[in-house]
């Protein structure tokens, strides 16, 4: 197993303070949703998917089961490189069939909280004694060409984690991942799909709490890493879904007039009472406008699998071998018979 890390603790600690001094001097205030996630917030995280409100992971889990088989055939992967890998419960469906079909060779986790990547890395070399294993820190949204290029790859961006990047930020990060790909080479996204509002915001503002403890986790992770004073119960969890963007928002509210002072940073920053800091969005997607998305930045729909309750899908793309190669005849019509 090897272990490269992008984001030492002063890399971390730069982009941290360059996120804070752009979040929160912007009106309204906001942070990106990558700094959840220290050992505490994965632990956090892992709690969420096991919620009975949060049936993403669930959803995604069911798709993986009955659907492995065929992406491994289609794919003929190589090398699994997965991004926003986590605890890396899921992937394992994956590595079973790609093993099966006998083509699997590596598996690359990408995550930026290296607690929980290492600990996967290692459960998953003990389970899996041939697979090579390049275990690499870094963020999605910087790094991609750092990864490394071994093999004919099959790219795992599972639960969702696309809809936390806005509409342009998902159309630079599937472009520059497209960059970083071969003819043939494949993408696998798990989107979670419009529903009723009422089942979105409960999954993100669960009755025991943890959502809200996730969120807040970001307090400590900045009172730790740049010497800030946060008092998290001074913030409370705020769960709403935008309509017409299509989005649950998470947002910590300040419950009073708030003075937090960053040591390391020499900033102060002041939050009036009511004042709300967008944490995390969750984008929410119709199938035909993530097809649309995926294709403008240069991929080829293979597959789209669903549930019967339209909760969630798997969408399998592809680099085309041809430059211009257009959708397969067959993903219309199996479109037409099954998997709307
Ligand atoms: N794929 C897992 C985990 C999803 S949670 C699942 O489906 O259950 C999102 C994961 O992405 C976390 O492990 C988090 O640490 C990681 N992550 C979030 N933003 C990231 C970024 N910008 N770069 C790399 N990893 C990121
Ligand atoms: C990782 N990501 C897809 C999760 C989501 O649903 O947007 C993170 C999360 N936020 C609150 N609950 C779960």
């Amino acid at each position: 197993m090897y272990t490269v890390d992008h984001m030492g603790p002063r890399y971390l600690r730069q982009a941290l303070a360059e996120d804070v001094r752009t979040g929160l001097t912007s009106v309204p205030k906001w942070l990106p949703p990558k700094w959840f996630y220290d050992a505490a917030g994965s632990e956090l995280f892992s709690r969420i998917t096991r919620l009975p409100e949060y049936y993403p992971s669930r959803r995604e889990l069911a798709l993986l089961r009955e659907h492995a088989r065929e992406i491994a055939a289609l794919t003929e992967a190589e090398n699994l490189v997965e991004l926003g890998s986590g605890t890396s419960e899921k992937t394992t469906l994956l590595l079973d069939a790609l093993t099966s079909e006998g083509t699997l060779k590596t598996y690359t986790p990408v995550d930026v909280d290296g607690t929980t990547l290492e600990a996967a890395a290692q459960r998953v070399a003990a389970a899996y004694p041939g697979l090579a294993i390049w275990a690499v820190r870094a963020d999605f949204e910087r790094h991609l060409s750092l990864l490394p290029r071994i093999g004919r790859r099959l790219v795992a961006f599972l639960g969702g984690t696309l809809g936390n990047m806005d509409e342009e930020g998902r159309a630079s990060f599937l472009t520059e991942l497209r960059a970083t790909l071969s003819p043939g080479d494949c993408l696998l996204l798990g989107a979670d799909l419009v529903k009723d509002t009422g089942r979105l915001v409960a999954a993100y503002d669960d009755a025991e709490g943890v959502t809200a403890a996730f969120n807040r986790n970001v307090l400590s992770v900045m009172n730790r890493e740049l010497g800030a004073d946060f008092v998290p119960e001074a913030f409370e969890h705020v769960a709403l879904y935008d309509a017409r963007l299509n989005r649950i928002e998470m947002r910590l509210r300040a419950v009073r007039h708030t003075r937090v002072r960053f040591r390391e940073l020499d900033l102060v920053v002041t939050f009036k009472a009511g004042e709300e800091t967008r944490t995390e969005i969750s984008s929410k997607f119709y199938r035909y406008r993530l097809e649309r998305e995926v294709e403008r930045a240069g991929y080829t729909p293979v597959r789209w699998y669903s549930d019967p309750a339209q909760d969630f899908a798997l969408f399998l793309a592809q680099v085309p071998r041809r430059p211009g190669e257009d959708r397969p005849p067959e993903y219309r019509s199996r479109r037409a018979r099954h998997h709307t």
